[in-house]
């Protein structure tokens, strides 16, 4: 993907879009290597980073740290960073003088924001100053607490019936991308034939335009991985006997040896 354009491009080209989350310079770099069409800055690093519950704590500045990082390791793959909690939710002002600092200071591509209705106008504040900006509907977890956890949504008639509205309004309001969290697969496939602009779900079944995972979880560094997860790699089992293997060399006097040695 080179621009917001080439999104629109592959939904009609049938194309399907992946993105991966992820949040520093190797990984992102890896990421450009393997052809990751969208590389998403997630929020979610406050939970695989920075060890928090949720992603409530997770600053502006934590966003932009990690989005520089991004940028220096995939310097030709689109990025789309989180807008962290109350970063845009104060007002429509606060919101476009934050974004304004994602876009100035880390040279990304756009920005992602949760929520439908409620955020309309910051939307198409951020629209009109040429931020391009990703929707993010269903399971939204800068709300974990009003939802009551991280559950599936759109189990009800009403919360479908939502979650479509939202979907169509940010669509109106000019947002290029929606991801959609955490629904029952017939809710995904609703809503993404309904829409012109690609939906890309983590969660949300096989039917979308596209899929996200967070780059930790695919390659499997946490024990254990939600249903929506498939786990790649076992790379928690194989960082770790890395690391015990180079501590047993070392304390058995294996490592360094001559290869490894200035002679
Ligand atoms: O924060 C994040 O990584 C996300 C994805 C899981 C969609 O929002």
């Amino acid at each position: 993907m080179k621009n917001v354009k080439d999104f629109i491009k592959a939904k009609k080209e049938n194309k399907k879009i992946t993105m991966i989350s992820t949040y520093d310079y190797w990984s992102a770099l890896i990421c450009e290597e393997a052809g990751i069409d969208c590389i998403l800055v997630g929020d979610s690093l406050g939970m695989v980073i920075q060890g928090q519950d949720t992603t409530l704590p997770v600053s502006l500045d934590d966003m932009i740290y990690h989005s520089k990082a991004v940028r220096r390791g995939a310097k030709n793959t689109f990025i789309v960073v989180d807008m962290p909690f109350l970063s845009y939710q104060i007002n429509e002002e606060d919101a476009l003088k934050n974004a304004g600092r994602i876009m100035k200071e880390t040279g990304v591509n756009a920005v992602k924001l949760e929520g439908g209705e409620e955020i309309l106008k910051t939307v198409e504040k951020l629209i009109n100053a040429g931020i391009p900006v990703m929707g993010h509907l269903g399971l939204t977890p800068q709300s974990v607490h009003a939802l009551g956890g991280y559950k599936v949504q759109g189990k009800s008639r009403d919360e479908q019936e939502r979650i479509k509205k939202n979907a169509k309004l940010l669509q109106e309001a000019g947002v290029f991308s929606i991801v959609l969290e955490a629904v029952p697969q017939n809710l995904a496939k609703e809503i993404t034939d309904m829409l012109d602009i690609p939906v890309i779900g983590i969660g949300a079944g096989k039917e979308t335009d596209g899929q996200v995972l967070v780059f930790h979880d695919l390659l499997g560094f946490f024990d254990k991985s939600p249903k929506f997860v498939k786990r790649y790699l076992e790379g928690k089992k194989l960082f770790k006997d890395a690391l015990i293997q180079f501590s047993k060399e070392v304390k058995e006097g294996i490592f360094p040896d001559e290869e490894h040695t200035y002679l």
